[in-house]
């Protein structure tokens, strides 16, 4: 019986060793000791089973584990000991090798969207001429958006421009035109404004087609104000841009806001003006609307249009990025995923992408 009962008493102090030596932690220690000593542990065990022995042993026996017991305590506390010195050293080493004057981990910034960019570059290159940023309500009201630009009630030109309407019997504006007059009313003649903005269409989404894509309006109201001094500015304006010679065309167009009104294309800058999907393979994109301001535009505005004439524009700001940065889907504008960057810095710059 003592004989067996020893060698148990080995195969417990095995165990110890073993736990000790796997135990990575003051915690694993903790729960590795409290195991084997546990009712359920093969040290507990022993303890529960002096019982079993008979009454002239128990005593030896009792001692002889008790011994091995105190034996077992005493090299888990050591072993305690040992791990708790290399924390504490792990923790000053830590502790020296932190250098608070270096410099912190360098957070990525983010990028401004290519339309912001041509937005402040137009606006760049347009207050230079002496014209100011205005802007406008996003829900706009009937009046401004269609009334007040010469496009009544039962207008077919109504028709061109598919209205997310309101419930509060507004809607999301279709352009930025609607700041045309708002101006006016606030500036009067002379003035020179520009607005950019978001605007809205109900329109199925294509490569070149969003429900929600950006303009940027401008008007220029004085005397003696011809298409000469429109031409002059916007092919300006391309040029600075592009930063390069710019080939436009002039077409009549329709926008009863405008008389004359005209449509301005440039060369496509995607294709060269080869054609390509962007162009729809005509080697040419419509990306700005103008004209002289329509005389009934003006008498909206409060301005006296036998003293003073004006031309406006409507640049496709969305379209402009795209052209400018290679973007071939408008959807990818919109989309989050842009692999564009354009740092602030380099918002002037000849940039990026082609994301196809
Ligand atoms: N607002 C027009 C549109 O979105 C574009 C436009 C055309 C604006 C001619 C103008 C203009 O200022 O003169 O379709």
């Amino acid at each position: 019986m003592i004989e067996e009962l020893t060698d148990e008493l080995r195969k417990v102090n095995e165990e110890a060793q073993r736990l000790i030596a796997a135990a990575k932690s003051v915690d694993e220690l903790r729960v590795a000791e409290s195991r084997l000593t546990g009712k359920q542990g093969s040290l507990g065990k022993l303890l529960g089973s002096i019982g079993k022995f008979p009454p002239e042993q128990r005593g030896a026996v009792g001692k002889e584990i008790n011994q091995a017991k105190a034996a077992i305590v005493e090299q888990f506390a050591a072993a305690r000991a040992r791990l708790e010195q290399t924390a504490d050293k792990a923790a000053a080493t830590a502790a020296q090798t932190y250098d608070p004057t270096l410099p912190g981990p360098v957070v990525p910034r983010g990028s401004v969207h290519p339309v912001t960019a041509v937005q402040w570059e137009v606006e760049d290159i347009l207050s230079r001429l002496g014209f100011v940023v205005v802007g406008g309500p996003e829900m706009e009201t009937e009046y401004y958006n269609f009334e007040a630009l010469n496009i009544p009630a039962m207008h077919p030109a109504r028709d061109m421009q598919d209205t997310f309407w309101l419930d509060n019997g507004r809607l999301l504006r279709t352009h930025t035109s609607p700041c045309q007059v708002r101006a006016m009313e606030r500036l009067s003649a002379p003035l020179r404004i520009i607005s950019p903005g978001r605007c809205f269409r109900y329109e199925t989404e294509d490569a070149s087609h969003a429900n929600t894509f950006f303009q940027l309006e401008g008007l220029m109201i004085d005397r003696n104000i011809s298409i000469a001094n429109l031409i002059a500015v916007m092919k300006l304006v391309l040029e600075q841009v592009f930063h390069r010679d710019v080939k436009v065309r002039l077409r009549p167009g329709f926008f009863p806001f405008v008389e004359p009104g005209f449509e301005l294309d440039m060369s496509c800058a995607i294709c060269g003006g080869s054609g390509c999907p962007t162009c729809k393979r005509s080697g040419w994109v419509e990306i700005l609307p103008c004209g002289m301001v329509h005389p009934n535009v003006l008498r909206f505005g409060g301005i006296d249009s036998r003293e003073y004439t004006g031309f406006a524009f409507g640049l496709g700001l969305t379209r402009l990025a795209m052209m400018k940065y290679g973007v071939r889907d408008i959807r990818a504008l919109n989309a989050g995923d842009l692999r564009a960057i354009i740092r602030p810095e380099r918002r002037n710059g000849r940039a990026i992408i082609a994301k196809d």
